[in-house]
């Protein structure tokens, strides 16, 4: 073989061509939540742990549970193992879970509560482990897996710091932010600071993409939606860009309905990521026409499984058949899923043909 026909590079690894817009014949896939405790060596290894904050600060056992379900089903993506809510304890706030409920946190609720926070740039020394991890992770995945590094949106996560715990409304936060605005819009700029800093961290370790969780983006309405979701996202999205021009964000503001549209084109986002409450059919023609989209199939199949997992797997792969696809969930798996049903998913989504 001579030198000029040497084979060229090996391609890039499918996430980052879906990312770039590319429509490949079997979308690449992962899926949120994937380490997580439908599986038992997630359950192994938290307990080695202590408990799930001990194990998102000590880099080596994180680095292990990220790699479980790559070893198990070889997703095209590993994510970070970690959580939104270590950016509130980073910036002070008491931060615990309490089994079978969720996460509990010091509330913020007038002004004297935000002035008790650190600065932004304090964040680095309680978050210096997860660092950690995306270095090990970036050593140690297959070369073919894309490493997702990832934060909450600072809407998403101001509703845990000023309720102080997961509420079905976000009541606490939309309270706040109309009856006392100037403490509330305080508090939303300091996320989008830690945010950015912890993000360009996160991707100076080694992450290639990141991926901004708003969760409760669904509760805004109308211009609060422009305001408190889109805007925050452009901000964080146009500082990482400015700061890592080739890494691709993806933006999941989750039951954004109509705030989809545009959203990826309003924010500078490179995919939207889509839950179930939309048709994939409906996400095909008004949120793929402007690039790469994931998702988005009910977490709910992974629990039930049998024919109707197979047959909606492969409506949301032929949905987004002609796009940029990145197959997922709409929303994390949830503990008590099957997982021989994520098999039968990831076997079902690579051998679909149209
Ligand atoms: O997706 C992954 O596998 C990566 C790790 C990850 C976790 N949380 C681990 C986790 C990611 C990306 C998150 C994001 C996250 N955390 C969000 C946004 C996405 C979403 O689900 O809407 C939110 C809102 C949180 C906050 C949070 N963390 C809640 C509300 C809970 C309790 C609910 C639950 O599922 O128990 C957590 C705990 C949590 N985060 C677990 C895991 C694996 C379960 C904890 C355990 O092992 O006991």
């Amino acid at each position: 073989m001579t030198a000029a026909a040497k084979p060229a590079q090996a391609p890039q690894k499918t996430i980052l061509r879906a990312l770039a817009g590319e429509t490949l014949p079997t979308p690449p896939i992962w899926m949120m939540r994937q380490a997580g405790r439908y599986l038992p060596e997630y359950r192994a290894t938290r307990a080695q742990a202590g408990d799930f904050l001990s194990l998102c600060y000590n880099p080596e056992l994180a680095a292990e549970v990220t790699l479980q379900p790559i070893r198990r089903y070889g997703f095209d993506a590993a994510i970070l193992f970690a959580d939104i809510l270590l950016v509130p304890q980073a910036l002070g706030a008491d931060l615990w879970f309490v089994t079978g409920e969720g996460p509990r946190l010091s509330t913020i609720t007038d002004q004297s509560g935000f002035d008790a926070l650190k600065p932004a740039s304090a964040i680095h020394d309680t978050l210096a482990p997860i660092y950690e991890t995306v270095k090990i992770l970036s050593r140690e995945l297959p070369a073919e897996t894309t490493l997702i590094g990832f934060a909450g949106a600072p809407w998403t996560v101001a509703t845990y710091m000023i309720a102080g715990r997961g509420t079905p409304d976000q009541g606490p936060a939309h309270a706040l932010r109309e009856g006392a605005p100037e403490v509330f819009d305080a508090l939303m700029a300091r996320i989008t600071e830690a945010t950015i800093d912890y993000l360009s961290m996160q991707i100076e370790a080694g992450a290639e993409v990141v991926k901004v969780f708003d969760s409760w983006a669904g509760s805004l309405k109308g211009e609060a939606f422009q305001r408190y979701a889109l805007e925050p996202a452009r901000e964080i999205i146009t500082a990482l860009k400015a700061r890592h021009p080739d890494i691709p964000v993806i933006a999941f503001p989750r039951e954004a309905g109509d705030g989809y549209i545009g959203f990826a084109k309003a924010t500078g986002a490179d995919c939207v990521a889509i839950d179930n409450s939309v048709a994939p059919e409906w996400a095909a023609e008004h949120v793929q026409v402007d690039g790469c989209v994931q998702g988005n199939l009910a977490s709910s199949h992974m629990v039930t499984g049998g024919q109707a997992l197979v047959e909606a797997t492969e409506r949301v792969v032929r949905a987004f058949s002609d796009g940029p696809h990145i197959f997922n969930l709409g929303h994390g798996i949830t503990p008590d899923a099957d997982p021989e049903n994520v098999a039968l998913m990831i076997e079902a989504v690579r051998n679909f043909r149209a």
